[in-house]
């Protein structure tokens, strides 16, 4: 039985978003509550508003975690769509592009992951600092290796997060030490799928690494695979890098194109996301409108690995547009916090001649990629029911940014300077399913 005890109570101003500002008036999607109060209860947001209205119906005990004042902001946790857990030692590796990158310095770091104990270790440090950074769900590649995935997910509830994550398969192409087999890929993937997908918080996504290290036979299993538990998510690489495309088109001559591979081997509609979608073609993109395809925009990796700029307006503007997430790539992106994220997202906007808002880009990052992934009925926002993933903004984490809030005089402003000159240092707490999982 649920005692008034076991409540909390966060006080203090909140942001939440409402509609989709890429579609309609950016005023009437989010909802900025200057006096607010969320009771959370069980995991959940019990109720949250106007503090003097939400506390009035509250009687019995409660935990008050008091976020009163002008240096600090609540909002959902944010959600990076696209992530690789066990590239986190080899971020900010030199002098590559994403061929030669992933041969040098990715290949070598997932073979360490036959060791348990490795991916223990490192899911245990990349947990802490993306939950530091204030991400409470992500999608995440883990290895080849099924205890990978058994190590991620098994942090991942200590922490009670929400994730997203499976097992890589990839049968060519790739050292020896990390091919699996069309039929190993589908078995491993298989019991890892009824182990993990959907207990707890846990969901599984099949995940083919890229067309060039699948054979046809292994993309064939893994469609069979998603016909069979069609609710799990597929994540891949789409369209990153031009060497690449060309690649691809040589291992696949009798597709139409890149994405058509994907398509064709039922890995593609809702529930797929795709990372980078950079070098796209116009059926492509209507390809992805029509099945309801996901794209991830990556950022600081599409600078960082040099692979080119994604078309943000294209992909989220007007009839054609697609859904559309935020997600930092790492190890191939260079930070884990979405605000870091969002920055080099506006500049590569601007770079294009499109503006990206302030009120845009936390959507982005909090209930536009839930709706996305078909998790708004959970995640991503501030609401009665939801689960209570939850941040709290230092809004004053550094001298400079500081000095610069005294020059702001509205909620889209203070959002906007801290998207450009925040990152982790800005998340004064991160709460994962109702509890607080880190305090600065
Ligand atoms: N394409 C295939 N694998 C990868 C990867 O690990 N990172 C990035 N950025 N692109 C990829
Ligand atoms: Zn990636």
């Amino acid at each position: 039985m649920q005692t008034a005890s076991q409540k909390t109570v966060l006080r203090g101003s909140y942001v939440t978003f409402t509609g989709n500002p890429f579609v309609e008036d950016a005023a009437s999607c989010f909802r900025h509550e200057s006096d607010g109060a969320i009771i959370l209860s069980d995991g959940k947001i019990e109720s949250a508003g106007n503090a003097e209205i939400v506390l009035a119906h509250l009687s019995g005990e409660y935990d008050l975690h008091d976020y009163r004042g002008t240096d600090k902001l609540i909002m959902p946790g944010f959600i990076d769509t696209h992530v690789h857990y066990p590239q986190t030692q080899v971020i900010g590796a030199y002098g590559a592009q994403l061929l030669d990158w992933l041969n040098k310095y990715t290949f070598p770091a997932e073979g360490a992951f036959v060791d348990k104990k490795h991916a223990d270790k490192v899911a245990e440090v990349f947990l802490s600092e993306l939950t530091k950074a204030g991400t409470t769900t992500a999608a995440i590649y883990c290895t080849v290796h099924p205890q990978s995935v058994d190590a991620f997910f098994e942090v991942s509830e200590k922490f009670g997060t929400r994730m997203i994550a499976g097992k890589v398969c990839m049968d060519r192409h790739a050292p020896d030490f990390l091919t699996d087999t069309p039929q190993s890929a589908y078995d491993n993937s298989k019991s890892l799928i009824e182990k993990w997908h959907n207990k707890g918080r846990n969901l599984y996504a099949i995940t083919p690494r890229f067309a060039p290290t699948s054979t046809h036979e292994q993309l064939e299993a893994l469609g069979a695979l998603r016909n069979e538990f069609q609710d799990v998510y597929v994540q891949s690489h789409l369209s990153e890098n031009m060497k690449e495309i060309e690649w691809v088109k040589s291992l696949f001559p009798e597709r139409d194109g890149y994405l058509d591979i994907y398509d064709h081997y039922n890995l593609t509609g809702a529930k797929s996301i795709y990372g980078h979608c950079i070098h796209m073609e116009d059926r492509e993109w209507a390809s992805m409108k029509e099945r309801g395809t996901i794209a991830a925009f990556c950022p600081t990796s599409n600078l960082y690995i040099g692979s080119g700029l994604f078309d943000l307006e294209r992909a989220t503007i007007g009839k054609e547009a697609v859904p559309t997430t935020i997600a930092s790539d790492v190890g191939g992106g260079t930070s884990l916090s979405m605000l870091q994220t969002m920055q080099e997202g506006y500049k590569i906007a601007q770079m294009k001649h499109f503006s990206l808002s302030a009120i845009r880009a936390y959507y982005l990052a909090t209930r536009g990629g839930a709706e996305a992934l078909g998790l708004s009925d959970k995640i991503g926002s501030i609401e009665t029911g939801l689960e209570a993933d939850l941040i709290v903004m230092d809004l004053k984490s550094t001298p400079l940014i500081d000095f610069r809030m005294e020059n702001v005089d509205s909620i889209e402003d203070a959002l906007f300077v801290q998207m450009i000159m925040g990152d982790d240092r800005a998340i004064q707490a991160t709460y994962a399913n109702g509890k607080k999982i880190y305090h600065k």
